[in-house]
């Protein structure tokens, strides 16, 4: 069995001197709070209303505990895993994340080459601000990730370019019905597109090095960056005064433009935003080929069920065989162990890749890739196991 290098933490070249400070992906948070804008930082950390799913996406990994295994010659171990035909290096991926190049420079290119560089997957955003056609080609095994209103043309005309463009998965995203309530953004001044205003620009100013080494640099070697990929045309820029951005309707999107899109889409088809065993069992059956376990990071319904507390159930619904990915709130090796544990196939990491990007560009990527891909491993071997499949229930208690 082929054994996954732990990939020291500490080897990559040029390693920015603040990359040594970052132990854990918790690691990445403030020293990102320190370097974005406020409104950015803001709008990556912060989610709906009162924050409670979010909340709750973290704690509810307390509430189980791992029963180890001893004595089982574990020198010989691999995370890899499967999906899609595909081998991963890591039972984890970068889960799709808007407007990741105001984070970093060219933030969705830094993010889908650190996972490729690394083995495993991320997934682009349909509210990212490079163009698909450019990132596609560069990193070709990256999953791209679908907003659609219930408009079977203009979903087909995107399906269509995504299909052109070279991806191979596709992913829907169905916990957007609306925009959520998120105050924290008017709190901030955050809102897309951004409004030009003193205190944008001020809060612009006190960050200089995202200015010059973000902003700045994306403004000139690459133009006002606009919302790329949401459509199959161009969309609005990223600042403007009076544009507005095209928020189609999407609550009227159903299973039918769904079962359409399968008819459509060759490849993996992939539905984000499950939370009900009924809906993951209305997903199979028309035919998609996995679906993620998400409450959009607490961003969307706040009160929605953490997916760790739905997993189990969806998993015996669904049987094992098939694809059931999550994320929400997954920082540590033994957070994914536990996803795994309960039957997941794959977890998917949001914010703490975003922090790393904004620290570190691709350098900081791949540093938290890594200590990531290190607590699993060394988390593996005081589980006793030499392979995620060998990971069960009987690794797990409740502890309440
Ligand atoms: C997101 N998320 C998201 N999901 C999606 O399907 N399309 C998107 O464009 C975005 N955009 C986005 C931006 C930012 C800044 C965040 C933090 C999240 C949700 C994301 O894919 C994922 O579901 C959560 O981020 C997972 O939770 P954690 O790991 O951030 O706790």
């Amino acid at each position: 069995m082929p054994r996954t290098p732990p990939s020291s933490p500490t080897t990559a070249p040029h390693r920015p001197a603040i990359l040594a400070r970052m132990l854990s992906l918790e690691d990445f948070e403030p020293a990102a709070r320190r370097r974005l804008p406020r409104p950015i930082y803001g709008y990556i950390a912060g989610a709906a209303e009162d924050n409670a799913s979010r909340d709750d996406n973290r704690a509810v990994f307390d509430e189980y505990a791992f029963v180890t295994r001893v004595l089982r010659d574990v020198s010989h171990r691999s995370q890899s895993v499967e999906l899609f035909g595909e081998r991963y290096a890591s039972p984890f991926g970068i889960a799709p994340m808007g407007i990741a190049a105001l984070s970093t420079y060219r933030g969705d290119l830094v993010l889908a080459r650190a996972a490729r560089d690394a083995g495993i997957t991320a997934i682009m955003s349909a509210t990212s601000l490079i163009p698909m056609e450019e990132l596609a080609p560069a990193c070709p095994g990256t999953w791209f990730q679908a907003y659609l209103p219930g408009d079977q043309p203009r979903i087909d005309a995107l399906v269509d370019r995504v299909r052109e463009a070279g991806f191979k998965t596709l992913v829907v995203t169905v916990d957007i019905p609306i925009s959520a309530n998120r105050e924290n953004n008017v709190r901030t001044g955050f809102s897309t597109p951004l409004r030009p205003s003193p205190r944008l620009a001020w809060d612009g100013m006190v960050r200089p090095r995202w200015l010059l080494g973000t902003l700045l640099r994306t403004l000139v070697r690459h133009g006002m960056p606009h919302f790329e990929n949401s459509f199959a045309t161009r969309g609005a820029p990223i600042l403007s005064a009076n544009v507005l951005r095209d928020f189609s309707a999407r609550d009227n999107l159903s299973w039918e433009h769904m079962a359409a899109i399968r008819r459509r889409w060759a490849g993996p088809l992939v539905v984000k935003g499950v939370l009900s065993v009924d809906d993951a069992r209305i997903a199979r059956q028309l035919g998609a080929d996995g679906v993620i376990l998400s409450n959009h990071g607490g961003r969307q319904l706040d009160g929605a069920a953490s997916p760790m507390r739905v997993l189990a159930q969806v998993v015996d619904a669904l049987g094992t065989d098939y694809p059931v990915m999550i994320d929400g709130g997954f920082r540590r090796g033994s957070d994914v162990l536990k996803a795994l544990a309960l039957g997941a196939r794959m977890a998917f990491v949001g914010r703490p890749f975003n922090y790393a990007a904004a620290v570190a560009g691709e350098a900081g990527v791949q540093h938290a890739i890594a200590l990531l891909r290190a607590e699993v491993d060394r988390n593996m071997v005081m589980l006793g196991v030499k392979a995620c499949a060998e990971l069960g229930r009987d690794a797990l208690i409740r502890k309440r």
